[in-house]
């Protein structure tokens, strides 16, 4: 049990059980660097101010960079009597510098700092996981390049719909994952705003210069309202947010990737250095890195939602429960960094097995059925007449077992006497596929278009 620096108002020690409760320095060390930051912002803010004197700032700066030394080189010893990160550091300041360390805190409370602390970290995470994306984009942008070409069934509701280029589909993927860096960034701006100065909930009486801390850590804008600064973690749920939508998105690939690596769909080859052996079946090569992506959604979507009900009927302004918000943030950003990285990772190292897409695209025959429809649609039919006239036919392929490709002229001719001879291009899966142009189709030209604007803006040669 250690003397707190809040200890002057009370009479006892605090209860062992009590301290190892509420401490979070366990998880919140991870915020030292963000901390010491801070902290030398502040206090070079003290001197320009004269609310301490030069030397005192210095002994502080450099105080403060011993201790991050040490904590660099895990020679800091942590406890719980003193709680969390904030109060080791400035202890340990204390120890090291005497009296100019008790006079950090000045015109600060933890209340803010910590805020300031968690912004700092976040967004240099923001930075780090949209780097992440961006070559998770990368691998799916040189296998759509590399598979130019190659078509596979399109599906809805799982079932063959209609052909598509395989690119089209991986380039999907690139679309999605654009958005999440876009709500990244966006986020980024709501994060990048300076909190210190709120002090414990309503600012501060000592005159101290916002804006030049805030100009010192490279945030452009100071927080307006000092009891919404202290209380808001508004923030790191817009960032848990978007980081859950980003793992949805990877969970889905995941999906499509154990899925198209059994044998019974056979699309892909996932790599040996990246999948597991069966312990029990010699056999077996399972794919157990999407499948950990996929289950680790859950942890990711229950941050999210643990951080909402975190926040959910607190009074304004700083309450403990806040420090609650840690943990979710911290394992957000490390599940979604890992899952990006092996997701790309993943991506770069699997092969596409082509015979079996294109054989998949051709199979069963249907996969042209609303081509045929559109064909008539182009000899004046209505659609929804066309979509009958084929209907009936596609009945009587599975009737007679055949597929559509494979009725003759005259047979196609029983269901509408507006089909010719022309019509059997409109029933090969490339004429189908080629025929897609609208724009954002799966037309090859459009495709090409779609991947020639994706390398530019990721910055890789075509
Ligand atoms: N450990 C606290 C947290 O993470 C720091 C702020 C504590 N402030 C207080 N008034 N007890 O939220």
């Amino acid at each position: 049990m250690s003397k707190k620096p809040w200890g002057g108002r009370f009479a006892t020690t605090t209860a062992a059980t009590v301290e190892e409760f509420t401490a979070s320095h366990q998880f919140d060390r991870i915020l030292y660097r963000q901390d010491i930051a801070g902290s030398k912002a502040h206090a070079r803010m003290l001197t320009r101010q004269g609310l301490i004197s030069a030397e005192e700032g210095d002994l502080i700066v450099g105080g403060l960079s011993q201790i991050e030394a040490e904590i660099d080189h895990g020679h800091f010893e942590f406890s719980d009597g003193l709680e969390d990160i904030h109060m080791h550091i400035e202890q340990e300041l204390v120890v090291k510098i005497g009296a100019a360390g008790q006079k950090l805190h000045t015109g600060r409370s933890r209340n803010d700092q910590v805020a300031l602390d968690l912004r700092l970290y976040l967004r240099d995470e923001i930075d780090r996981i949209s780097e992440l994306v961006a070559a998770l984009q990368k691998s799916l942008v040189c296998q759509a390049r590399k598979n130019l070409g190659v078509i596979m069934p399109g599906y809805t509701h799982l079932q063959r719909a209609q052909p598509v280029l395989l690119s089209h589909h991986l380039l999907a993927y690139y679309e999605m994952f654009g958005r999440d860096r876009e709500r990244l960034a966006d986020c980024r701006k709501r994060v990048n705003v300076m909190p210190l100065g709120a002090a414990a909930l309503a600012g501060t009486g000592l005159p101290i210069d916002r804006e030049s801390v805030a100009a010192e850590l490279e945030f452009p804008a100071v927080t307006a309202n000092s009891m919404d600064t202290v209380g808001d973690r508004d923030f790191a749920i817009e960032f848990a947010s978007v980081a859950a939508l980003a793992q949805v998105h990877l969970s889905r690939l995941a999906e499509e990737l154990v899925l198209w690596s059994t044998e019974e769909f056979g699309f892909v080859t996932l790599a040996d250095s990246h999948t597991t052996g069966s312990s029990i079946m010699p056999q077996k090569k399972n794919p157990d890195i999407p499948e950990l992506i996929r289950g680790k959604s859950g942890r990711v979507i229950g941050n999210l939602v643990c951080l909402l009900t975190i926040l959910k009927g607190l009074p304004l302004t700083y309450n403990r429960d806040l420090q609650e918000d840690k943990e979710p943030v911290f394992d957000t950003v490390k599940t979604l960094s890992a899952c990006l990285s092996l997701a790309a990772e993943m991506l770069a190292n699997l092969e596409f097995r082509r015979d079996r897409l294109t054989a998949a695209a051709a199979g069963g025959g249907f996969m042209t059925a609303t081509d045929l429809a559109d064909y008539l649609v182009t000899r004046g039919l209505p659609f929804r007449q066309a979509h009958s006239v084929v209907g009936k036919a596609v009945a009587h392929c599975l009737t007679v077992g055949k597929p559509l490709t494979e009725l003759s002229l005259a047979e196609l001719q029983k269901f509408s006497r507006l089909i010719e001879a022309d019509v059997f291009s409109c029933l090969s899966v490339e004429g189908s596929v080629a025929s897609r142009r609208s724009t954002g189709g799966t037309a090859p030209d459009r495709v090409a278009e779609a991947l020639g604007r994706a390398e530019q803006a990721l910055g890789i040669a075509g």
